[in-house]
């Protein structure tokens, strides 16, 4: 259904059941856009709530019904300081969940160079990269707990463009638990926000009741630097909100009146 933000952005909300059919009902966006070798230029994030969005795209691709031999890819961020063959580093996972399984073409691959020396050049070369490629058609995001987009943390400007930053602390707490008896990294490349917002197509995806208070923030609070997905409500183009139960409870959404799951 359509919905408006706190400043009357509208989007379309879609709450699944659970973070199963929140990656079917993303992969229909997917499939909506590719089909079976259509080009388009997509953006993957990292973590949890996308893995079953990648499942889905690797058995649909199985099975014949998609293909990304004309699309290109890009991740939406990496660590400093692992190299792509650190199971850590998201190029790795990237390659794990969805390169390895599906046809994007390797050349049609980007993603940042963690151990890259010269910073400035390596975010210079990736903002290229996106519009060589006429820009991103469909963003994928999740959001941190702490309102972060990509590793966009609190504090973010709406201007900022890609670049390399500092991760909070909540941040690095949070991703320990992959860095056992190690320090988490403590940098990130990321796209910057302005970029985020100069794909055609967001859609942001969460799962589960501790994410709840952060979309609450993103979309029904005033857009601030505090919550960088809150500035998602001044995103001009077409905003795909998909969320299982938990992550919705705050928003007081008449599940009747969403559009909610049915598809089998
Ligand atoms: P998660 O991370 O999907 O692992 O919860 C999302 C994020 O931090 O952006």
């Amino acid at each position: 259904m359509e919905y408006k933000t706190a400043i009357g952005k509208k989007f379309t909300l879609i709450i699944a059941r659970g973070p199963e059919e929140v990656g079917a009902r993303a992969a229909d966006i997917v499939m909506e856009l590719v089909g079976k070798g259509r080009p388009g230029v997509l953006c993957f994030p990292t973590g949890s709530t996308p893995i079953p969005l990648y499942r889905r795209l690797a058995g649909l691709y199985r099975k014949g019904l998609v293909s990304f031999r004309n699309c290109k890819a890009f991740t939406l961020d990496e660590y400093r300081g692992l190299p792509s063959s650190n199971k850590n580093s998201f190029r790795f996972y990237m390659e794990r969940h969805l390169f390895s399984k599906t046809d994007f073409p390797p050349r049609a691959i980007h993603s940042f160079n963690g151990m890259a020396e010269d910073i400035e050049m390596e975010c210079r070369k990736y903002e290229e990269a996106i519009n060589k490629a006429g820009g991103i058609s469909l963003l994928f995001l999740g959001i941190g707990a702490n309102g972060h987009i990509a590793y966009n943390e609190p504090g973010s400007n709406q201007c900022s463009r890609t670049r390399m930053v500092v991760l909070s602390q909540e941040t690095r707490r949070a991703i320990q638990k992959n860095f056992p008896g190690k320090y988490p990294p403590q940098y990130a490349f990321t796209l910057g926000i302005a970029t985020i917002l100069s794909a055609k197509t967001i859609v942001l995806m969460a799962t589960g009741r501790d994410k709840a208070r952060a979309i609450f923030r993103a979309l029904k609070g005033k857009p601030t630097s505090d919550v960088p997905a809150s500035f998602l409500q001044s995103f001009k183009g077409r905003l795909i909100v998909i969320l299982d139960r938990d992550a919705s409870s705050m928003l007081n959404v008449d599940l009747n009146r969403c559009q909610t799951i049915s598809r089998k």
